[in-house]
C-alpha cells in the first residue's frame, strides 16, 4: 500500500496533466504518465490504472476536493456489497479504489455490445441496497454504470450523500425495456449512434453538394 501511494505521488500526481473547463463539461486528461492508463473521465475526475497493479485505480480530482471528502465519506456508510468498489486509501487529491472490470453501460450501447437483464436487475438491487444504508442513488447514468461478464456494477457513488433521488436511473430503466430490449438487444449495432448521425447527415449533404455541381 505505502509504496503505491508512494508510485502514485511520484509518478502520476506530479506528472499527469488535466484541464477542467467548468462542472458541466468532463475533464481532459492532456497527458498520461508513462506506465499509467486512464480508464476514464468524469466532470470531477479521472481514472487511471497503473501496469503493475491491475486491482486497484486512482481516481484524481481535477476540482471540488470537498466532493472527495464526500465520496470517500460514502464508501465508509456503504459497507462491502459486490455491485460497488471500495475506498482503498484516501490521499490530499485523490482516492484509491477498487478497478471494476467491464465496460460502462454507455460505451456498451455506443459499441453495440448487448446489454442482458441481469445487468439491470443487479444494478436495481445493489440500489436498494445503498438504500438500507440510508444512502440516496443520484447521477447514476450510462457512464456511472458498468458491466462485466453479464453483471452490473455501480461505478460512481459520489452522489449518494444527497438528500433526494433523481430520475436518471429510472429513465435508463424505462429506456431500456420499452426501446432497447425491442431494438438494440435484438440488432446490435456496432457503429455509435452519433457517428450513425453524423454519418447520415454527412451523407445528405455529400449527395446534395455532389448533385449540385453536376448539374
Ligand atoms: N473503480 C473503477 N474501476 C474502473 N473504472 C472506473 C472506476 N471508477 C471510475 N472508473 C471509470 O472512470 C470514469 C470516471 O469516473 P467517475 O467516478 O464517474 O468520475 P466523476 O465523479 O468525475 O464522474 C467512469 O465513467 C469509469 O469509466
Ligand atoms: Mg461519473
Amino acid at each position: 500500500m505505502k509504496s503505491y501511494v508512494a508510485l502514485i505521488e511520484k509518478t502520476l500526481i506530479h506528472n499527469v496533466k488535466m484541464k477542467s473547463k467548468n462542472p458541466f463539461e468532463p475533464i481532459k486528461v492532456l497527458h498520461t504518465p508513462r506506465e499509467w492508463e486512464c480508464l476514464g473521465v468524469g466532470n470531477y475526475a479521472a481514472v487511471f490504472l497503473h501496469h503493475s497493479n491491475k486491482d486497484w485505480v486512482v481516481k484524481i480530482y481535477a476540482r471540488n476536493l470537498e466532493g472527495l471528502e464526500k465520496e470517500a465519506e460514502v464508501y465508509q456508510r456503504m459497507g462491502h456489497h459486490p455491485a460497488y468498489s471500495q475506498l482503498v486509501y484516501k490521499g490530499e487529491n485523490f482516492l484509491v479504489l477498487k478497478r471494476l472490470k467491464g465496460i460502462t453501460l454507455y460505451n456498451a450501447v455506443a459499441k453495440g455490445v448487448r446489454i442482458p437483464e441481469q445487468v439491470i436487475i443487479d444494478i436495481n438491487q445493489a440500489l436498494d441496497y445503498a438504500r438500507s444504508q440510508g444512502l440516496t442513488p443520484v447521477d447514476v447514468h450510462g457512464k456511472n454504470v458498468m458491466m462485466n461478464d453479464g453483471k452490473g456494477y455501480i461505478v460512481d457513488i459520489s452522489d449518494f450523500y444527497k438528500e433526494k433521488e433523481d430520475e436518471k436511473w429510472n429513465d435508463i430503466v424505462k429506456a431500456y425495456y420499452k426501446f432497447y430490449r425491442k431494438t438494440l438487444y435484438k440488432f446490435p449495432v456496432k457503429i455509435p449512434l452519433f457517428v450513425l448521425d453524423l454519418v447520415r447527415h454527412s451523407y445528405r449533404i455529400y449527395t446534395y453538394i455532389k448533385k449540385k455541381s453536376f448539374h
